[in-house]
């Protein structure tokens, strides 16, 4: 048995917060204890109601910082580490441009092993102790990301994308296998320690009808993968669907038809929705994955969170790393209340915290293991400091509030604010950290 007892200030999220009075949707403590055995939150609570019950535990005192639950992306592109930051184009020539001719890179294992460690190191380093990956279309993609993952005991999830034609030679499968290296990989690693797969074809452009129809057989097969897609992110994304997929009402019939959209589904970008398309996320339970660097940096448009939410639909929020800018949840947060604000729905900083964390595990369905610092569940922490810059101290002595504090976090932090980041109990911030050292 191992236990550590972490003590520090705690935020947990029980609920999204109404409003910013809904003390109720959380639980905040000044001084607060958590204890940590076998990669579990086996208690916490008040520092002096919890240290009684491990009197033998060592103690990381980590006042006065804040411990909140491990940040999730639910929407993440595991071989665009070196596309991130490519200037100039919309989302079709980026793909054409940047991203393919990386992508194919990724036929190499060699290279998938060494972007998996980079790539995790980098989540690890922001706070983010689960994702929602696209891999490459190869096998071994998917094959490096869930093995380095399992090296750290992290709770990933991914899945090798399927696409069989508009892309290079190369980076083409074909819908039988498509199929047969999808299902290969759930057989190795889904529900294998923390790994979950996730059946994903890239989007409509990229997949003929007879893979779309492989992918919804997948799925009915396998119940208890998610799905992961892109939806209706560009304009010009939309009016070349359209011309694939004439008979279909809209870009979101294609998914439908297919048999792909549920509550598992995660549906990126979904900007440009029409009313029907609206009507049928609320009737399906999809999720639509809000990745604002991403829409801010191509260009293509604002998603309307509020306008979903009253239709009950319940949006994830992400990086979409490469085409996103920034692998940090507390950035994304920053962007995502910009491009709210400009739509008249500023997002509350504890709606923020509440949603990069429990929000996007119970769209992912599994609030009951992450996302809080419930005993019981695993335990991903991630440690903030509010006063990580000079910029942030200073204004960090005009705050009085929690509410003010987060803010503060959420407009001004990267990955300097992140002192600590515990995946399933074990501290793993000094390592990713040294470990990218290493390779720079
Ligand atoms: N649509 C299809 N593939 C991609 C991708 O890799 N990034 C983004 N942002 N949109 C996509
Ligand atoms: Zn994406």
């Amino acid at each position: 048995m191992t236990e550590t007892l972490l003590r520090g200030r705690l935020l947990t999220f029980h609920r999204d917060p109404a409003g910013p009075d809904d003390a109720e949707a959380y639980t905040y403590l000044d001084d607060a204890g958590l204890l940590l055995r076998d990669g579990r939150i086996a208690a916490s609570g008040a520092f002096a109601d919890v240290a009684p019950q491990a009197p033998h535990a060592p103690v990381v005192d980590h006042r006065p910082h804040l411990m909140m639950a491990g940040f999730i992306d639910t929407h993440i592109h595991f071989p665009q580490v070196q596309v991130i930051a490519s200037w100039g184009a919309q989302l079709l020539d980026w793909l054409n441009g940047y991203t393919f001719p990386e992508e194919l890179r990724f036929a190499d294992p060699d290279h998938c092993a060494r972007m998996a460690q980079a790539f995790l190191d980098q989540l690890t380093v922001n706070g983010t102790t689960t994702a929602v990956a696209f891999c490459s279309v190869h096998a071994a993609s998917a094959e490096a990301l869930f093995a380095e993952a399992t090296r750290r005991d992290m709770r990933m999830l991914g899945g090798k994308v399927m696409m069989d034609r508009n892309a290079p030679d190369g980076l083409r499968d074909t819908p039988q296998q498509g199929y047969d290296d999808s299902a290969a990989l759930i057989a190795r690693w889904h529900g294998r320690g923390r790994n979950g797969y996730v059946i994903t074809p890239r989007f409509a452009i990229t997949s003929t009808p007879d893979q779309l129809e492989m992918a919804g057989a997948l799925a009915a097969a396998h119940p208890g993968c998610h799905i992961q897609t892109h939806l209706s992110e560009n304009l010009a994304e939309i009016a070349y669907t359209a011309e694939l997929y004439p008979e279909a009402r809209d870009y979101l019939d294609i998914y439908e038809r297919f048999g792909l959209l549920g509550p598992r589904t995660l549906l990126g970008h979904a900007i440009h929705l029409r009313p029907r398309e609206i009507d049928a996320l609320a009737a399906t339970g999809a999720h639509p994955v809000f990745c604002p660097t991403s829409n801010l940096f191509l260009g293509s448009g604002l998603f309307d969170e509020g306008g979903l939410r009253a239709r009950g639909i319940t949006s994830g929020i992400a990086t979409d790393v490469g085409a996103g800018t920034s692998y940090s949840m507390l950035q994304t947060l920053n962007e995502g209340y910009k491009v709210l604000q400009l739509q008249g729905q500023p997002l509350h900083p504890l709606r923020a915290f509440h949603w990069a964390t429990r929000g996007n595990a119970e769209v992912l369905g599994l609030a009951d293991r992450i996302g809080t610092l419930d005993p019981g569940t695993e335990a991903d922490i991630t440690v903030l400091n509010v006063r990580a810059t000079e910029a942030m101290a200073l204004r960090a002595e005009r705050a009085s509030t929690l509410a003010e504090e987060l803010f503060i976090l959420q407009m001004m932090g990267d990955d300097r604010a992140i002192a600590e980041v515990y995946v399933a109990g074990t501290p793993r911030k000094a390592a990713a950290r040294g470990a990218a050292r290493m390779r720079h």
